[in-house]
């Protein structure tokens, strides 16, 4: 298959591609955040005046002074609204000045007063009858209870997750400018359009008054999905000091303020008969919230689809505590479910002696679980299959702790990944060019997922032309209205626009270079809602070794190989990079990712990356993604399925199910570190 390198490699090795702060501005002043000490309590005082009386300070901004904005359904957003403070880290104030340094030296003078209050952070300290949900998500078929009572071979564990921060290279950062009521933002998130909508609402402007400028974008992994209160800062930065501002928010302020995964504890009983096959499948997760912005992680997402068992049940249950607000990180919900179903699946396969690879074929439902939906495709099995093949599974000695080598234990752990098609309307435009080139319009956002070369891609093939001929503008709100990067929907919603817009453009086309150019816009809104009749989602498979050092329990994955079916691959070269971007993070969930929250003091008491651990280059070894070819023709006419996401889903539990391989060791909370396996 023919793929396209980067369209931008050659901006951004060379450092010519800008990121939102640094646009060269005159007279930018500089922005820094303040954040809240106590975990619960109120603002008694701010103490500015200090603070502004030095030298090259232009102004600090607190609920004492700022003006009132429009609510949006977002209370993250609602900067110095209220002297209340939720949770400690939220932004409470912030100094402008003339130098960044000048505005970092004055906010660490500032003294704020605050009247604290008792707070509850642990989610493991909520008393189990608590539940603050208003959202309904459970779902109940058959008779789980007696189901399982009575089931041949059981499994009931309980599996947990911490909370998890997403770590783009670029930080949640702003430069905003104001001329007259029209406002320019140049913003680092995950879709222009919507970031240019809540402005608009928030201000109280005209939406076509605002714009916001992301053509490049350091990473977001959903931490950047939603409008962050950087950009709403820095709007009004700007308008009170009337001057253009910068604002990025350092590393240690992006783990309060900019969401992070929930902490999850998820209780999963397997009921099956002796031969495997499952009748019970019952999934019950408690998960966190702030007091003032509530979120779903809707962990038992997967396991409404993944295998076939008559008596089921998903249960959720939300405690809102003094804590920074959850939000999206790389498949919410489905990637802290599957940890916690696909280990409850191998120790199935442990107690039945069956194989975990036929295990889990051996539950394939031939239509969706859910409602009986006919599947669009569904190649779970062949990921299985053709992983197993290429890891060579079927030497595998099932014996936990049979390998030893030198001074390790080795052992291999399989398995399976999931995630929806989620399909967003959107709007594009193609046109030809007097010169013979064509240029595409959508407001897009490449977060570094590829995703302008991607529709580059699908634009060439659309007409028929050169990839070369096709120039892809994205990244500006004031290109045609876009959905988000977000929910692994970019390439085959956005890309279903530009396909569609190409397609009439050659229709209009009576000659094949236009001397005034012919331009045409699409939107796809009609399109999607035609019938959905059909399940739609991509499949996946993890092949995981670990070897894991007897004295110390240092864990390393030698090999790691995920198999993937997920619709046609736009472009192999950029795909292939998001499945083994999500995999090094399913290593990281699996083995090092863990925020600690302080019970004292509230907040998060890990928050840079020395004490937050990635994966590094020496974590990374022999990391391998494929993916079959599936067609599949009620999609979209790529006949695409979204990649960005299910490369994590599943891969902390392969993870955890070869640890338990190479030592007998079962952990059931993440992360597996050393003092958790010895
Ligand atoms: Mo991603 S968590 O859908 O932005």
């Amino acid at each position: 298959m023919r793929s396209l390198e980067r369209v931008e490699a050659r901006a951004k090795v060379t450092g010519a591609a800008r990121y939102a702060v640094e646009y060269p501005v005159e007279n930018a002043a500089n922005v820094v955040a303040v954040a809240a000490t106590v975990a619960r309590g109120e603002i008694e005082s701010v103490g500015a005046e200090e603070v502004l009386a030095l030298p090259g300070v232009l102004a600090v901004l607190s609920c004492e002074n700022a003006p009132k904005l429009q609510s949006v359904d977002d209370a993250e957003l609602e900067v110095f609204q209220s002297r209340r403070v939720a949770y400690r880290g939220q932004l409470v104030a912030a100094v402008v000045a003339e130098s960044l340094e000048t505005a970092r030296a004055a906010a660490a003078r500032l003294r704020i007063g605050y009247r604290a209050e008792d707070h509850h952070v642990l989610l493991e300290d909520a008393s189990d009858d608590s539940d603050d949900s208003d959202f309904s998500v459970d779902i109940e078929q058959g008779d789980p209870e007696t189901a399982f009572a009575g089931a041949a071979v059981s499994v009931d564990a309980t599996y947990t997750t911490p909370a998890e921060h997403n770590n783009p290279m670029e930080p949640h950062a702003t430069l905003a400018a104001w001329d007259g009521d029209e406002l320019t933002v140049h913003d680092s998130n995950q879709g222009s359009t919507t970031v240019r909508d809540a402005l608009a609402q928030i201000f109280d402007l005209d939406p076509a008054r605002v714009h916001v400028v992301s053509p490049h974008v350091g990473g977001g992994f959903g931490s950047k999905g939603t409008p962050r209160p950087t950009v709403v800062l820095a709007a009004m930065a700007a308008r009170a000091v009337g001057r253009p501002v910068k604002l990025a928010f350092t590393r240690q302020q992006m783990f309060p303020m900019t969401g992070y995964r929930t902490p999850t504890i998820q209780r999963v009983r397997l009921g099956a008969d002796a031969d495997g096959t499952l009748t019970t499948i019952v999934h019950e997760v408690t998960q966190q919230a702030s007091t003032i912005r509530d979120f779903d992680e809707g962990a038992t997402k997967p396991m409404r689809i993944m295998y076939r068992a008559p008596h089921r049940r998903a249960a959720h249950r939300l405690v809102r505590l003094d804590v920074p607000s959850p939000s999206w990180m790389r498949a919410p919900g489905e990637c802290p479910g599957m940890w916690a179903l696909e280990s409850a699946m191998d120790e199935l396969a442990v107690t039945t002696g069956i194989d975990p690879v036929e295990l889990r074929v051996r539950n394939e439902p031939e239509t969706s679980p859910e409602d009986g939906s006919p599947w669009s495709s569904r190649n779970l099995v062949a990921c299985l299959r053709e992983g197993a093949e290429r890891f060579g599974w079927a030497d595998r000695d099932p014996m936990p702790c049979a390998r030893r080598e030198g001074r390790t234990l080795v052992g291999t752990g399989v398995a399976s990944a999931t995630y929806p098609v989620n399909r967003e309307p959107n709007e594009a435009t193609a046109r030809a060019e007097p010169d013979g080139r064509f240029t595409i319009r959508i407001a897009a956002a490449d977060i570094g997922t590829g995703a302008r070369t991607a529709l580059t891609v699908i634009a060439a093939e659309a007409l028929k032309a050169e990839p070369d001929r096709v120039t892809v503008e994205i990244g500006d709100s004031d290109l045609p209205r876009a959905s988000l990067a977000g929910g692994s929907t970019g390439t085959m919603s956005w890309g279903t626009a530009v396909h569609r817009a190409c397609e009439a453009l050659l229709a209009e086309l009576d000659v094949p270079v236009p001397p005034e150019g012919v331009e045409v816009t699409v939107g796809t809104e009609d399109e999607l809602k035609a019938e959905e009749k059909y399940a739609r989602h991509a499949f996946g498979a993890h092949f995981v070794e670990v070897s894991v050092d007897i004295d110390t329990g240092e864990i390393r994955v030698p090999r790691m190989l995920g198999v993937f079916a997920a619709g046609r691959i736009v472009n192999p070269v950029t795909a292939r990079s998001q499945l083994l971007g999500g995999m090094i993070m399913g290593l990281g969930m699996a083995l090092m990712e863990e925020s600690t929250t302080d019970r004292e003091f509230g907040g998060f008491l890990n928050h840079d990356l020395a004490q937050y651990h990635v994966p590094v280059c020496a974590d990374v070894r022999g990391l391998e993604a494929v993916w079959l070819d599936e067609e599949d023709r009620h999609l979209n006419p790529m006949g695409a399925k979204g990649i960005g996401e299910i490369g994590i889903v599943g891969a902390a539990a392969a993870v955890a199910n070869a640890v338990h391989h190479a030592t007998g060791v079962r952990v059931r909370d993440l992360p597996i570190t050393p003092s958790r396996l010895l």
